[in-house]
């Protein structure tokens, strides 16, 4: 499977789009502005995935923590 598909079906399995957008920034930052961010390597595979499980702040000036996700439904 494609890993922009296998990506948005975790994105639909989950509470994602509460925070996030595809196109547009809203609590979160936008899933394009990230992808424009980062390249796509393994080292940032490992980074989000990370971040996304345990959670955090900082990076993107947002007001609010984004959320831990311990149970992430792949
Ligand atoms: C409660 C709101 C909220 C939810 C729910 C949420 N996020 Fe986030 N997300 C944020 C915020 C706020 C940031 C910016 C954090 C920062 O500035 O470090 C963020 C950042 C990110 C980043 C970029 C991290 C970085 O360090 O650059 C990714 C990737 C991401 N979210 C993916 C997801 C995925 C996938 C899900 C669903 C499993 C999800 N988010 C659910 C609020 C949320």
């Amino acid at each position: 499977m494609k890993a922009h598909i296998a990506g948005e079906r975790l994105i639909d399995k989950n509470d994602c789009k509460t925070c996030h957008n595809k196109n547009v920034r809203t609590i979160g930052p936008s899933f394009r502005q990230i992808a424009q961010r980062y390249p796509l390597d393994d080292e940032t595979v490992a980074t989000l995935t990370n971040k996304v499980i345990k959670g955090g702040a900082g990076i993107w000036g947002s007001l609010v923590v984004m959320s831990a996700h311990p149970r992430f439904r792949f």
